[in-house]
């Protein structure tokens, strides 16, 4: 209960200087296969990220809401990765009880001003659009399409429990009937293609 209390506390805090410090956080759009050799993840991620301690709200974890570090998926097309600064708002004073030389990482991009070249998981091709505000504002939750992150350690570099590069997926649902008995949303190739 500490914990949950401490997180609330920093959570708080951190909302003051949350809107300039996310602006700067972004995802690398590294091909499948280049930087696994360089990092020790499967992932081929710079910092092995736990989400399961940040959002996975079992005792000794914390319970974080997705949309504190994905701050932007409600209202804009990207759900946004949060900033270097974000992290070490917090991990400034929280050093890390299994894995200090992680958190350690963190300063040191802090230290030479650099982002954290955090690596794209899903990605669809540059000729698809998928709006994120408008699946949430639709009340679908994000473990509908990515799975229940908050149980895992460690994303996995595609990995995705979507059907990846499949249309099938976006279209079947697209196609399921409303109230109405109407599709709930547009099949029109426009709207998903440029
Ligand atoms: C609101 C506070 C908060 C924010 C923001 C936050 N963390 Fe954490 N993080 C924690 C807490 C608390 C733990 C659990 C540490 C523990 O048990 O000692 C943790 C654990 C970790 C761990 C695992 C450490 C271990 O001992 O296993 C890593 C790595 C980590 N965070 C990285 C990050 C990164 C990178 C970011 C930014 C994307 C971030 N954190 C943002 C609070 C935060
Ligand atoms: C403390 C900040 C933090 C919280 C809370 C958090 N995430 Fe993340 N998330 C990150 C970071 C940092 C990355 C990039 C590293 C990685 O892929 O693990 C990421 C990556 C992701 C990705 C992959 C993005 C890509 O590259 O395609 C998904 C999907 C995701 N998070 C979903 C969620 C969901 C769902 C929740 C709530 C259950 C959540 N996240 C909570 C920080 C957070
Ligand atoms: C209807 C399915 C769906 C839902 C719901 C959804 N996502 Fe996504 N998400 C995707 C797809 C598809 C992509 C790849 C989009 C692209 O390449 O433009 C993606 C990409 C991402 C990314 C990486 C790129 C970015 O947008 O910043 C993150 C982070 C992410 N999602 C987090 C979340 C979180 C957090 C939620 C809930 C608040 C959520 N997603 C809800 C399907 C979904
Ligand atoms: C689980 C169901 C589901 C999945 C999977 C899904 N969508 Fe959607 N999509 C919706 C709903 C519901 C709406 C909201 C319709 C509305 O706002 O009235 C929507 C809206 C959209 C819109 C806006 C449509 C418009 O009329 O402007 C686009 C574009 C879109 N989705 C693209 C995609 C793409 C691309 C994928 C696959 C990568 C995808 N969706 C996967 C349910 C889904
Ligand atoms: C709900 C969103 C959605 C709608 C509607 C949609 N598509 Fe797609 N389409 C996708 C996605 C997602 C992909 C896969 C993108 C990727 O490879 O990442 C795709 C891929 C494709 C491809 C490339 C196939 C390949 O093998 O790469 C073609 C061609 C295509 N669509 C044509 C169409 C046509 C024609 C229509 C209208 C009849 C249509 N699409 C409607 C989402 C949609």
């Amino acid at each position: 209960m500490r914990k949950y209390w401490l997180i609330g506390g920093l959570a708080s805090l951190l909302a003051l200087t949350a809107a300039l410090a996310f602006s700067q956080g972004g995802l690398q759009e590294v091909p499948a296969g280049d930087n696994e050799a360089e990092s020790e993840y499967p992932s081929g991620q710079p910092i092995a990220f736990p989400h399961d301690q940040h959002a996975g709200g079992q005792p000794g974890q914390n319970n974080m809401d997705c949309q504190y570090c994905h701050y932007s998926a409600e209202r804009s097309v990207d759900a946004g990765i949060p900033s270097v600064s974000s992290c070490w708002g917090c991990h400034q004073v929280v050093p890390g009880g299994n894995a200090p030389e992680e958190v350690a990482k963190i300063q040191g991009y802090v230290q030479r001003g650099e982002p954290i070249p955090w690596v794209r998981i899903y990605k669809v091709s540059d000729h698809v659009h998928f709006p994120h505000m408008r699946h949430l504002n639709a009340g679908l939750e994000c473990q509908l399409c990515h799975g229940e992150v908050q149980e895992v350690q460690v994303l996995n570099r595609r990995d995705p429990v979507w059907g990846g590069d499949n249309m099938g997926w976006c279209v079947e649902c697209h196609r399921q009937p409303d109230d109405t008995g109407k599709p709930q949303a547009s099949t029109d190739c426009t709207v998903c293609h440029y």
